[in-house]
């Protein structure tokens, strides 16, 4: 059998990001309208900073504008919730993503639940789960839409399907469920309680891996052919003593099995981000009252 295809998310996402510059720039010249994205970091973790500075630099490649707010990690609640608030009111600001995740002291969902819903570019507050569990107009949670473009650009239709979700997080693996199933597919969710995994990933045509496990799913729980989207990141010490980045699926042996599959990195990983720009003009555009597209 010859190896699986692999998905590169680097250039979708680098073609995605050309297309949203063009649009932003279209907005600009017809509607005199420029979007922007408020991206707040509290405290100092080195992985949330360059994944927020990242954040910020492909937001102005777009021509979009960027609002940087960092804050100390010992901010009181009250006081990171009167930013969002500042930011609600701001005109100029047409998506607010608060980098997760946020001290102990603070709790996550109050603040999520701050944001102005049609400012959520992350796709996380309830409002914005709702409509997407319901079928209705809402913002998508940006790396299970990245999962989705590539899937589709993948596999075309998806209907009939049978899809494995393995992780059950609020960020990934339930908004994905939602939109495999949307798509038509036959969805099961997995985790870590789940009995049998390897055979309830070998009836599976598609792979969604976002449990946070490195190299967790085997070649010998694939269906050969399946297309396999990995979403995990884990930095290991691998044996020979380097450190590098591997995702949730074993990947050389996947590589061997699937029909398809995302590297880590240079898979999913970049769609992210691609998606957060798209979340913000899309957000821009209907805070504005502009059709999109
Ligand atoms: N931390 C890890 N992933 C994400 C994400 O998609 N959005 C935010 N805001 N924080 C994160």
């Amino acid at each position: 059998m010859t190896d699986a295809r692999l998905i590169d998310g680097k250039t979708f996402a680098e073609k995605l990001r050309e297309k949203i510059k063009r649009r932003t720039a279209d907005l600009k010249a017809t509607d005199g309208l420029v979007p922007g994205l408020a991206a707040v970091l509290v405290g100092e973790d080195p992985a949330s900073q360059i994944y927020v500075r990242n954040k910020e630099i492909q937001c102005v490649e777009a021509g979009m504008s960027s609002v940087g707010r960092r804050l100390p990690a010992n901010i009181s609640e009250s006081e990171l919730l009167a930013t969002i608030m500042e930011f609600n009111a701001e005109p100029a600001v047409n998506g607010i993503l608060v980098q997760l995740p946020l001290p102990d002291h603070i709790i996550a969902k109050n603040v999520i639940e701050a944001i102005d819903v049609t400012k959520d570019v992350d796709g996380f507050n309830h409002l914005n789960v709702g409509a997407l569990s319901s079928g209705e107009e809402g913002l998508i949670p940006c790396t299970p839409r990245g999962c989705m473009l590539l899937l589709e650009d993948t596999l075309g239709d998806l209907t009939g399907m049978n899809a494995v979700v393995v992780g059950r997080s609020n960020i990934v693996g339930k908004p994905i469920a939602q939109l495999l199933l949307a798509a038509n597919c036959t969805v099961t969710i997995a985790h870590s309680q789940t009995q049998n995994l390897p055979d309830v990933c070998r009836k599976a045509d598609i792979i969604i891996a976002a449990v946070g496990r490195p190299r967790m799913i085997r070649g010998n729980w694939i269906k050969p052919g399946a297309t396999i989207i990995d979403v995990g990141i884990n930095r290991i010490t691998d044996e020979k003593g380097k450190t590098r980045l591997v995702g949730d699926i074993h990947f050389d042996e996947a590589i061997k099995v699937a029909g398809a599959i995302t590297p880590v990195p240079g898979g999913v990983g970049p769609m992210t981000i691609a998606c957060l720009l798209e979340n913000t003009l899309i957000a821009c555009c209907r805070q504005n009252d502009v059709e999109e597209e």
